[in-house]
């Protein structure tokens, strides 16, 4: 764990935890974990996204394009950046455009969950939730090449780098706590 100076000016700067990785890395079961044990509010970049659109992710990919939804994804990251004491899942795409990171960094540690791919296929396989990006029988392919060029972005721009891929959702949430909790913002809740 750890020890931060009172007056230490990183405290109040950053409150929060970003998760960013690949579809499946479990950004969603590991913040809502790290929120639960630190008292911070989880916010999913997703569900702002679709609270801007009106409609579903799929619905934005099938009627607009991945181009209108990255532009709702810029919108949405600027909004979670503006809270604080948050745990933020990102969605796996947010390393497209690094204005999102910038945003993101000012006031989140940003974490890294990675996996491997063929864990990502065994997720997805057994997943009723719709990835656009995975659709076409070409699955394992296409998650194994999307993963050789965000890779090395989402090793870039994160802090902290934690592999999900054999660790159970406890494990890995216990993790990012020993690093992270010291910096729980208990003021600004
Ligand atoms: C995407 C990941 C999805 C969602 C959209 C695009 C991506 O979120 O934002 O389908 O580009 O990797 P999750 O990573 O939460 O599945």
């Amino acid at each position: 764990m750890i020890t931060i100076p009172k007056n230490n000016p990183r405290k109040r700067e950053k409150s929060n935890i970003a998760l960013i990785g690949f579809m499946y890395a479990g950004k969603t079961s590991v913040g809502k974990e790290v929120a639960g044990v630190l008292g911070k509010k989880f916010v999913d970049t997703d569900d702002i996204i679709e609270q801007i659109a009106h409609k579903s992710v799929s619905k934005i990919f099938e009627e607009e394009g991945e181009g209108r939804f990255r532009e709702i994804e810029i919108e949405a990251v600027k909004k979670v950046s503006k809270i604080a004491n948050s745990v933020i899942s990102c969605g796996g795409g947010v390393v497209n455009n690094k204005v999102n990171i910038d945003r993101l960094k000012k006031s989140s540690y940003v974490v890294f969950l990675r996996v491997s791919a063929q864990a990502v296929f065994v997720r997805a396989q057994k997943d009723k939730k719709d990835r656009p990006l995975l659709h076409g029988a070409d699955k394992k392919i296409r998650i194994k090449n999307l993963i050789e060029v965000r890779e090395p972005l989402y090793t870039a721009y994160s802090d902290f780098v934690v592999d999900t891929t054999d660790s159970s959702v406890k494990e890995v949430a216990n993790k990012i706590i020993a690093k992270f909790g010291a910096y729980n913002d208990s003021k600004s809740k």
